[in-house]
């Protein structure tokens, strides 16, 4: 793990206009640097750099970051990554140090399951190629699917012995234990016996990004009314299922090339379209797609068609998707096949040609196919007319226009022409939606302004380009989250020398500048409570509390241990949660990350100050108090790392 100092070192000596102009080509214009987007298509320059931020932003797609998050992006790298190749560009040697003991222990439970998975794997593989059994059984129902030699060694399918503990015996002689095999989900460890959870079935390996097996999906060959058709990993630290989608390893670079994605649903879908020479495929693998698989599809293309079975199930689960990728600006199209047929059937029936020639003329823009659907159902009833036009409208809502306003517009467009309305009608309904969105967040948030605001720091200030680079560092609020988690958990609690974790808190925490409006009603919940009954709110006062968000969400903070942000854990390696018996450790590093964030706002406003400042005094007061801030940056820092 590199050390703190020598990110530091490296993030101090990057500079943001070399970095990003070793990739692309950058033009000076005033005080910053414009160049075209390099992460979307355009031809007028809307990709701005600010050397004095050390920040990049793109007005066209709203990427934007740092040098770090550039690097990230571009080159598909991890922020560790990211790093080392600036330590590189820069020639900085990087100091490595050894990493905590539960970041140690998590690795090593992931290593161990991707051990044992890889000599399933291998085992399930000879056995369908060597093994007698294997061949007869395994061998001839893939050649009876049509699957080729190529083929069963391109996706290592693999076969299980039809005995109660064949891989059991095999496994166990190589030492690994009983318990590792079990959370791998290849066995099954019951007091009467240890059995093998894949008895008799064909093995299909799903593969990681980096072509590590994360697990496996095991059919049955024969219908049988008791037995579910497929057995699957169950969840553990290394099959995760929203960061995995079956096929993405092999489908990843023809994703990319034709900038599109088919999503079909089973495993034996993406099998047949690849062996077909369709390789930009992958496979939902029966649920809906969740946030984090369209995320790692959209890192590849934003073009998403979905190819589902033509019966209403398949047109519903369809949909359910939709709203979510239209969120995260996907264009999504719909094809649907034949009732009865899947994307394996139709391909091993009638070939790739027909199967492309299927997709051309079938494939509907996704909004355009609810429609189409919609009208039918309504025919002439008005009322029916008017539910869909609404719900069309909500759905175009959903798209978020800061990142591809074209999309919206696009999509206003055609619907008002398809549903036969006037068009700046249709955009007020839209608009109305969006309203309604953002009323929402303003009457939650309209409580924080009654209250007074800091008096040097007012978030209001800052510009679009500020908050942007804010966000870099605080996606969902975590470090707010933390502390009101301490103070629920533990305000009662005796800390430092003014009493308890509440009076500390209260003393030292503006909530006025809490971002989120949530976290923010429920400190003036524990607060009220607090000073009129004179005793601190237990945490059954919250669970019970007549607010759903606040019940909610504390049930939520409270049951799943809630983890700094992601980001810290990466940049400073800290440890998991603590017992309660450190509490006072937990409360003082929750308050260090608060702060920290809270610093960071004022680096980029104190920057600011002196961007625009041109009295010699003035300038001098304002380094001095960004030193003054960067030395204090410095202690919190080790207060968080220390820990
Ligand atoms: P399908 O029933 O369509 O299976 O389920 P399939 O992949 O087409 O398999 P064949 O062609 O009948 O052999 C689609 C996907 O749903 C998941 C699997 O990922 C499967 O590929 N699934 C289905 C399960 O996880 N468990 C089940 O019991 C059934
Ligand atoms: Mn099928």
């Amino acid at each position: 793990m590199i050390s703190n100092e020598s990110i530091q070192k490296v993030l101090n000596h990057t500079d943001i206009v070399e970095v990003i102009g070793h990739f692309i080509s950058v033009k000076k214009r005033g005080a910053n640097y414009i160049a075209n987007c390099p992460f979307h298509n355009e031809k007028t320059p809307s990709f701005n750099i600010n050397p004095a931020k050390g920040i990049f932003k793109c007005f066209g797609c709203g990427k934007g970051g740092d040098a770090v998050a550039f690097i990230e992006e571009h080159e598909k790298f991890s922020f560790v990554e990211a790093v080392r190749w600036l330590a590189d560009f820069y020639k900085i040697e990087l100091e490595e140090t050894a990493p905590s003991e539960s970041y140690v222990a998590q690795q090593q439970v992931e290593e161990s399951l991707r051990i044992v998975n890889e000599f399933a794997a291998n085992y399930f593989h000879d056995i369908l190629l060597q093994h007698e059994e294997g061949q007869n059984i395994g061998g001839s129902y893939f050649t009876e699917r049509g699957f080729t030699k190529d083929t069963i060694a391109k996706f290592r399918l693999g076969y299980s012995l039809d005995q109660w503990d064949a891989f059991v015996q095999a496994a166990t002689a190589k030492g690994y234990s009983p318990e590792l095999l079990e959370k791998a989900g290849l066995i099954k460890v019951k007091p009467e016996r240890t059995f093998d959870n894949y008895r008799g079935r064909v093995i299909f390996p799903i593969f990681g990004n980096t072509g590590k097996v994360l697990g496996f999906g095991a059919r049955i060959l024969k219908k049988n009314d008791k037995a579910p058709k497929y057995v699957n990993t169950p969840e553990n630290e290394l099959y995760v299922k929203n960061r995995v989608l079956y096929g993405l390893y092999q489908a990843r670079k023809a994703i990319n090339d034709k900038q599109e994605c088919y999503l079909v649903e089973g495993y034996t879908d993406v099998i047949s379209l690849h062996q077909a020479g369709i390789e930009n495929v992958v496979a939902s693998s029966g649920t809906s797609l969740t946030t984090g698989q369209l995320k790692l599809i959209g890192h590849l293309t934003k073009n998403l068609t979905i190819l589902y079975d033509g019966d209403a199930a398949g047109i519903k689960a369809a949909l359910r998707g939709l709203d979510m990728a239209l969120e995260e600006n996907f264009i999504v199209k719909l094809v649907l096949l034949p009732e009865g047929e899947d994307p394996d059937s139709f391909v091993q029936k009638n070939g790739s040609s027909a199967f492309e020639t299927y997709i051309k003329e079938q494939k509907k823009d996704v909004i355009d196919f609810m429609m189409e659907l919609g009208l039918k159902e309504a025919q002439n009833d008005p009322f029916k007319k008017s539910g869909l036009v609404n719900e069309i409208a909500e759905s175009i809502s959903k798209i978020d226009k800061t990142k591809n306003l074209g999309l919206q517009l696009h999509y206003i467009k055609e619907a008002a022409q398809k549903l036969g309305v006037e068009e700046e009608a249709f955009v007020g309904i839209v608009n109305n939606f969006i309203r309604d969105k953002v009323k929402q967040q303003q009457r939650t948030e309209a409580t924080k302004t009654t209250e007074p605001q800091d008096a040097y720091f007012n978030p209001d200030d800052l510009s679009v380009t500020q908050e942007a680079s804010l966000n870099l560092f605080q996606k969902e609020y975590k470090e707010e989250w933390q502390l009101i988690k301490m103070l629920i958990e533990y305000g009662s609690k005796p800390y430092a020398e003014t009493g308890t974790v509440a009076d500390y808190f209260y003393e030292n925490i503006d909530i006025a500048s809490f971002e989120n409006a949530l976290a923010h009603d429920i400190a003036m919940a524990y607060y009220q409570y607090w000073s009129e009954k004179k005793e601190h709110p237990a945490l059954q006062f919250f669970v019970n509390h007549p607010m759903k968000s606040i019940k909610e969400k504390v049930v939520d903070l409270i049951q799943v241990e809630h983890q700094p942000s992601e980001n810290w854990l990466k940049k400073f390696n800290i440890e998991l949660p603590i017992p309660e018996e450190l509490y006072e450790e937990d409360v003082k590093s929750s308050f260090a990350y608060f702060k920290l964030k809270l610093l960071k706002r004022y680096l980029l406003e104190n920057l600011e100050q002196l961007k625009n400042c041109t009295a010699p005094e003035e300038i001098e007061k304002l380094i001095r108090t960004n030193l003054l801030l960067k030395q204090q940056e410095k202690e919190l820092m080790n207060i968080v790392i220390v820990r």
